[in-house]
């Protein structure tokens, strides 16, 4: 087991264009609003313009970390999606072009669920443990999208993360011990010919419980921290109120009773971002992070858990202490600013971005210019995606 310090050097984030607001989901839908707001937790969720995709967003997110820490070192690019724009090519290949990666680095795209981006973060340590010269952009980026009229279309949404792993890092120093849980479930899935996921919400909701919690037993196998030593828990959110859901079972589980004060101080700051971006799979527990360290007090020194869950599934539960210095890193107002300058969408649009097919015929088609981010899908062409950045 390695003692060199490996975890969260910097952090960035990106969402979409558009957004639409729950209210205008509930009225269409004949569903009280309240069900969105205090049911699920969710008031608002990120949309894709027709102009956007996964590796736009994840560029936008990106760029800022080079800005910052320029390329020198960083030999590995790893790119979580669950909403991938090629079944051969990497998407992170395309941010050559759009934001000037190394060509001496890797680059390669990782698909497990929402699990992805925590792979990308365990995998880029490791990295870092064998060369601590080296830095690891490791990028959480998607897409949710879910049938219209279906349970489901209420938590979906958009964001990408970009997270620099590093040695000695200036945010978050990822504890050595780690807990995994993997099982061959149905709760939630893409196939190949279908744009939008497919999932047993019901069936979801109780698999990403048991397997937090088995994941949380491996951890105290393995010597991890105990439950009261953390300041928070950053919990993957496919909606808010599943943090709140899942870490009432864990605490639940292990005999703590679980009062509703203590759970929302334990969680209420990790969700305040993502109640309004909606679920962003492998992004999701990341804008968590990001949404916790921006809005809490002080958390200097603070041990933090985080739970990932990636349905079909794997989950892992792992830890880390908050460092000297960090709020100085953080990009509290960019972030706002993401979620802020969305443009509201209105349903006829929402429906009609919904049901929009990519042309599968080969010939030029241009993208309508809707996105006001830095990059954009400017047209698909002889079967290539063709980006621009601004
Ligand atoms: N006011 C307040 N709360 C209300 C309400 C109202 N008017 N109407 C309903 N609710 C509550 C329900 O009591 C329920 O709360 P509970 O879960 O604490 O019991 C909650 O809102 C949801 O209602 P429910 O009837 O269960 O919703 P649903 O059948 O439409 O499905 C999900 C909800 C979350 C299961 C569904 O949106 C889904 O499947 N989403 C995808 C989840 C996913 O992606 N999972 C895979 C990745 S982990």
């Amino acid at each position: 087991m390695t003692t060199q310090p490996v975890g969260i050097h910097d952090l960035s984030f990106a969402t979409t264009h558009y957004a639409l607001d729950h209210a205008v989901l509930a009225e269409r839908l004949g569903v009280d609003v309240d069900k969105y707001y205090l049911g699920i937790g969710q008031e608002k969720m990120s949309v894709a313009a027709a102009d956007e995709d996964i590796v736009t967003i994840a560029a936008a997110a990106a760029r800022p970390i080079l800005a910052r820490h320029g390329t020198d070192d960083i030999r590995t690019v790893l790119l979580a999606t669950e909403s991938g724009v090629d079944q051969s090519k990497a998407a992170g290949l395309y941010l050559h072009s759009l934001i000037g990666l190394p060509n001496t680095a890797r680059v390669v795209e990782i698909k497990q669920a929402c699990y992805g981006g925590t792979a990308g973060l365990q995998f880029a340590a490791g990295l870092i443990a064998r060369d601590p010269s080296q830095r690891v952009l490791v990028i959480a980026t998607d897409i949710a999208k879910y049938e219209l009229d279906s349970p489901g279309e209420p938590t979906q949404g958009a964001a990408a993360v970009a997270m620099l792993v590093s040695a000695n890092p200036a945010i978050l120093q990822l504890d050595p011990q780690s807990g995994l849980y993997s099982a061959d479930i149905m709760d939630f899935w893409r196939p190949n010919y279908s744009t939008a996921a497919m999932v047993d919400g019901k069936t979801s909701v109780n698999a990403y419980q048991k397997a937090a919690q088995e994941a949380w037993t491996d951890y105290r196998r393995k010597g991890g921290r105990e439950l009261t030593e953390f300041a928070a828990f950053c919990y993957h959110q496919p909606f808010t109120k599943m943090a709140y859901k899942a870490h009432r079972h864990l605490l639940e589980s292990q005999g703590h009773t679980a009062d509703a004060a203590e759970i929302d101080a334990a969680i209420k700051d990790t969700t305040l971002y993502n109640r309004t971006v909606g679920n962003s799979y492998t992004a999701s527990l990341y804008l968590g992070l990001m949404s916790l360290l921006d809005h809490a007090g002080d958390l200097t020194d603070r041990a933090l858990a985080f739970i990932s869950y990636g349905s079909g599934s794997v989950a892992e539960f792992f830890s880390g202490t908050v460092q000297p210095g960090y709020a100085e890193h953080l990009r509290t107002d960019a972030n706002r600013q993401a979620i802020s300058t969305r443009e509201t969408l209105d349903y006829k649009r929402y429906r009609e971005l919904h049901e929009a097919h990519s042309p599968t015929d080969g010939m030029y088609h241009p993208t309508l210019e809707e996105t006001s981010r830095p990059y954009r899908l400017s047209a698909l062409s002889g079967h290539k995606r063709i980006y621009e950045s601004r």
